[in-house]
């Protein structure tokens, strides 16, 4: 297949990594020559690692670097079958693109957006022939992350869903379909994971230390949020929940917190600035309370909260059960699917939890799905 990939940035670079690698015939191209001559850089550096290390033969390495095609003017990408668009999150930039990128292109080439909080619909508006328009939703690094949520516009016809998923599932990706909803499954379902450790934090139950040694040792997460937010910074998962909040009409589930608003003001991003909830100039000794009765009821809580959410896009016909499990192991790494876990825990037992922090806060955030309502009074389970 040919593949065309606009935007030499994080995502466009790490799409390009692994279609390259997937034997696809792919062109790059960015609007700006700086940014297209540092992705390249970048590219052609890992790459070389990788062959150092072993991961590539050297048959597969120069393969990859046949594949891999930088171009300085936007016509190169004409052979397109797949064009999938990795630029700055704007939507009109975005829009003003594909409008340009359709009279390139061939009628049949599916023409795709990377977007992560942008309406996929509003998007597809921007192009006349729109039923060949959908959003490819990959995980950072794209060439590693198996999950790619694919997400049907309004406009977007069955040919194009059927064919995209094909194309990606015979790449060995994981495929889930969401609705054209603000922050599709994944970012969606997962902001009380940050969230909620956050207000655990504000109420001073735990410190930050030892809420992420409960969600490790207890909840057998890889990472703890604060470690997890300060990794993907601050900046961006502030950002993230800001519009996933908005979006939702300001629906009280998603509201930012001013905690982490703060270390975004302060310039602690996390570890690519040197500080964020953690110090990682000057590291010293965790302070973390390893009481695991608190550390218990921490993952209880915050699991209650990823649980209600993850319900109430079921419940909503975001996505299948299965796709909302998938998502949330493959794209984030959950060690369970959450509705799984639901079951195992017991329904019951989540929704008490809910309705008893809803007493305690009067709060719409601890709200209870109705779906959890509803299994509890009639004793069912997801699964
Ligand atoms: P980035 O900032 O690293 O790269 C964006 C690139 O787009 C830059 O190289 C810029 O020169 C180029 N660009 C800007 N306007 C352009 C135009 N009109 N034509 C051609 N190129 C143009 O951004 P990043 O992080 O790679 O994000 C790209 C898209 O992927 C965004 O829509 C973002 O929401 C989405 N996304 C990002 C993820 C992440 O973890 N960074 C994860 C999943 C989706």
């Amino acid at each position: 297949m040919n593949i065309g990939i606009i935007g030499s940035g994080t995502m466009g670079i790490s799409i390009a990594h692994f279609m390259a690698q997937k034997n696809h015939s792919t062109t790059i191209f960015d609007s700006s020559k700086i940014s297209l001559k540092q992705g390249k850089k970048k590219l052609l550096t890992l790459l070389s690692k990788l062959k150092e290390k072993e991961k590539y033969t050297e048959k597969e390495y120069s393969n990859i670097l046949e594949n891999l095609n930088f171009a300085e003017d936007i016509k190169k990408i004409k052979k397109s079958d797949l064009l999938i668009e990795a630029i700055i999150e704007d939507s009109e930039v975005k829009k003003k693109l594909f409008t340009e990128v359709e009279k390139i292109v061939s009628k049949k080439c599916i023409i795709a957006t990377n977007t992560s909080s942008l309406s996929i619909t509003s998007l597809a508006s921007s192009v006349n022939e729109n039923g060949r328009f959908i959003g490819m939703h990959f995980f950072n690094p794209a060439n590693l992350m198996p999950l790619v949520e694919i997400i049907p516009a309004i406009q977007t016809n069955n040919k194009t869903v059927e064919e995209s998923k094909k194309i990606l599932q015979e790449m060995g990706k994981t495929v889930v379909t969401t609705k054209d909803t603000p922050g599709f499954i994944v970012n969606r379902v997962a902001r009380p994971f940050y969230g909620e450790a956050i207000r655990i934090f504000e109420e001073g139950l735990a410190n930050f230390e030892t809420i992420d040694w409960a969600m490790k040792e207890i909840g057998g997460f890889r990472m703890g949020p604060f470690e997890l937010m300060d990794f993907i910074g601050n900046d961006i998962n502030y950002t993230v929940t800001k519009t996933v909040f908005e979006e939702f009409y300001f629906d009280q589930r998603y509201k930012p917190s001013f905690t982490q608003k703060r270390l975004m003001e302060a310039g602690y991003l996390g570890k690519k600035t040197g500080r964020g909830f953690y110090n990682y100039i000057d590291e010293s000794e965790k302070n973390i309370s390893k009481n695991r009765e608190l550390g218990k009821n921490i993952v209880l809580r915050i699991l209650a909260m990823l649980v209600n959410e993850a319900a109430d896009a079921y419940y909503l016909n975001i996505a299948s059960k299965k796709d909302i499990d998938l998502a949330m192991t493959k794209g984030v790494n959950y060690p369970k699917g959450l509705l799984k876990w639901a079951d195992e825990i017991g329904v019951d037992t989540i929704f008490k939890i809910l309705e008893t922090l809803y007493d305690k806060y009067c709060e719409d955030r601890y709200r209870p799905s109705p779906i959890l309502r509803k299994m509890t009074k009639e004793n069912i389970k997801f699964y």
